[in-house]
């Protein structure tokens, strides 16, 4: 896909001041600081569309895109960070719940994973979380580029035995990092065919 345009539209603290769900959405949701803001601008090669950050929790909104103004992208806030109090935990969860659970037009969710861990209790059972609530998900592995090639394989490996030891298929998997620009080409091209296979089979957006 070629991004002819890609613009910032709004910050929302609510899934109901989001803006009007009138074309395809995608999501990117994670840990605090796995890249999601990263992966959006190398993917879409804008540097400074989201904003990034060395300090975790730096987005701490619902930020909407719109992408060659015929789909939103949506950079939310991470989940699982430390650093704040258990309430603001929680505010940030509801957020993110609220959104997923409410959000008509969610064509998908990626769920970014840092690809140097073994499998995070907090990033497995939101995985699950999704699957329960019939949210549309893929995963997405990020900072490929901080490891050894085979590394990056055992650790896929790994997750997705972890995975198959609850589910009975694995969702769409995706090796990505925004530093060295890999796997964002692919990302797109899901996005791509999905926006297709709504407009063949007339599915609108209203
Ligand atoms: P929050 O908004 O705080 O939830 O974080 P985020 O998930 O949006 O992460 P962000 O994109 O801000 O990146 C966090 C840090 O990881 C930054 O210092 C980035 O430069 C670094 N980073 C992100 N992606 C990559 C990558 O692919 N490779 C490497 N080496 N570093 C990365
Ligand atoms: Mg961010």
């Amino acid at each position: 896909m070629v991004i002819k345009t890609a613009e910032f539209v709004k910050s929302s603290s609510r899934w109901q001041d989001c803006p009007e769900p009138i074309f395809p959405e995608y999501a990117f949701i994670g840990r605090s600081n796995v890249g999601k803001s990263s992966l959006i601008n190398a993917m879409l090669n804008f540097k400074d569309l989201a904003k990034t950050s060395q300090t975790p929790g730096k987005t701490q909104l619902i930020n909407h895109f719109i992408i060659n103004e015929k789909w939103y992208l949506t950079d939310l806030p991470g989940y699982g960070y430390a650093r704040v109090s258990k309430s603001m935990r929680r505010d940030f969860e509801k957020i993110n719940t609220n959104y997923m659970l409410n959000r008509k037009n969610l064509a998908n969710l990626f769920v970014l994973i840092d690809s140097r861990h073994t499998p995070q209790l907090i990033d497995v059972e939101f995985i699950e979380w999704c699957g329960e609530n019939g949210i549309p998900f893929s995963i997405v592995f990020t900072k490929t580029d901080k490891l050894k090639p085979n590394t990056v394989i055992a650790n896929i490996e790994h997750y997705k035995t972890e995975l198959l030891k609850t589910w009975e298929d694995l969702p769409e998997i995706y090796v990505t990092s925004a530093e060295k620009k890999i796997g964002g080409d692919e990302i797109l091209k899901f996005i791509s065919k999905t926006n297709q296979f709504f407009v063949e089979n007339k599915i609108v957006f209203e």
